[in-house]
């Protein structure tokens, strides 16, 4: 009986452990987040025609992509390189980030 306690406590830490150690540190939102810079650029501010990600609501398009069951184009592939966890510190992170860089002068 000990022993079946132990492993339910064991595998209730194991879920829980990498959540938390990724909420509470936002470098590591940033590293986990910094590969869609590539395509939808530094800070998600898109220079080209993909669009911007900075101060945009994504997850629940991330996490459509993460499930869809015959990935076909790019962010679908993209997605499903994430946990759920993931998806939602890329997601927190852009969303968080402003739309136009502190510096960029004028404008709201
Ligand atoms: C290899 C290039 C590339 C990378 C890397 C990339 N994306 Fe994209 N993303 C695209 C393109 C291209 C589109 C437009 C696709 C379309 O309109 O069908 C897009 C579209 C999106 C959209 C809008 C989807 C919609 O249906 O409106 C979101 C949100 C998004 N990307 C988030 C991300 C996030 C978050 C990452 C990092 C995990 C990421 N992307 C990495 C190329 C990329």
């Amino acid at each position: 009986m000990n022993r079946k306690l132990f492993c339910g406590i064991n595998a209730a830490l194991l879920v829980m452990a990498p959540m938390g150690e990724a909420a509470a540190d936002p470098s590591i939102e940033r590293l986990i987040a910094s590969q869609c810079a590539q395509c939808h650029g530094t800070d998600g501010r898109s220079v080209g025609d993909i669009q911007k990600l900075a101060g945009e609501e994504t997850y629940e398009k991330l996490m459509e992509m993460l499930f869809e069951l015959r990935a076909e184009n790019i962010m679908e592939h993209q997605a499903q390189g994430y946990t759920p966890e993931q998806l939602r510190n890329i997601a927190n992170y852009y969303q968080n980030l402003p739309e136009r860089a502190r510096n960029g002068g004028g404008g709201q």
